[in-house]
């Protein structure tokens, strides 16, 4: 999908990546670019149109793809990460991931396709995470979170075949946000991570491997896992 005269929305736009998503549409040509926020009185980038949503809220969704009318490009940003433990973190949180990192991206899709569809063009960007296949201390709710956000986008590529609707799955590791901001590890400067991401998204790529990390831990799929030792 062509960035250049394009109609986009970004959530979760008012920091970290979804920040960047938008500088760079619009410095890729975006006709007009929607800075989605649970909070859009943060957004401080100048020639955006700002949206009030939270993508768990039906009704707020609804609303922006009224807002919006027809839309080229929608992408998928907003997340939250809680940290929680699986065995014995807050379900409340691990039940938060799932809402925001699986149904509100399901949510932005199930209102933005049918006008896309009836145009026979569109784009979804949905970012996941190397998380989705990877078992790590600290955010293994969170990864199966994003598992889900990575299984919805190859499902959408299925039902959506032959409509003109691109679905591009974004999988990255640690850059450098808010969200990271308490782990340390290596971390990659989120202006070149969305550089990347967008430049693949342009040529239509469906599985967007943006670091070094997403590209050996895809190939690392098929590694066999061993057995269970007492
Ligand atoms: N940073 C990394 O290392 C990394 C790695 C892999 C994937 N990702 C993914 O990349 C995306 C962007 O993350 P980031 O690193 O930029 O994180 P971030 O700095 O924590 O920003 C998260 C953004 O999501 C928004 N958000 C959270 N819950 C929301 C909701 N219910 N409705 C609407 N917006 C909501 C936040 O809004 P508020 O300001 O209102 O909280 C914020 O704008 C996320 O999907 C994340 O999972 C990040």
């Amino acid at each position: 999908m062509k960035i250049r005269n394009s109609v986009a929305i970004v959530t979760g736009a008012n920091r970290g990546l979804g920040k960047q998503f938008v500088a760079q549409l619009l410095e890729r040509g975006a006709g007009r670019v929607y800075a989605a926020a649970r909070r859009p009185e943060f957004i401080d980038l100048p020639g955006v149109d700002t949206l009030r949503l939270d993508v768990t809220d039906q009704q707020q969704v609804a609303e922006a793809a009224r807002a919006v009318g027809q839309a080229d490009i929608v992408i998928n940003n907003a997340g939250f990460s809680s940290f929680a433990r699986l065995v014995d973190g807050e379900l409340s949180d691990i039940r938060r991931e799932i809402e925001v990192n699986y149904f509100g991206a399901l949510q932005m899709v199930r209102a933005f396709a049918p006008g896309m569809r009836n145009r026979g063009r569109g784009a979804f960007l949905n970012v996941s995470s190397v998380m989705a296949w990877l078992g790590f201390e600290h955010s293994n709710s969170y990864g199966a979170s994003k598992a889900a956000n990575w299984a919805m986008s190859n499902g959408l590529r299925e039902e959506l075949a032959g409509t003109g609707i691109q679905v591009s799955s974004l999988l990255l590791g640690s850059t450098d946000t808010d969200m990271m901001a308490r782990i340390d590890v290596p971390k990659n400067p989120p202006d070149k991570l969305v550089a990347v991401a967008l430049d693949q998204f342009e040529d239509g790529v469906n599985e967007i491997l943006a670091d070094d990390a997403a590209k050996t831990l895809k190939a690392e799929l098929s590694v066999d896992r061993g057995r269970f030792v007492e």
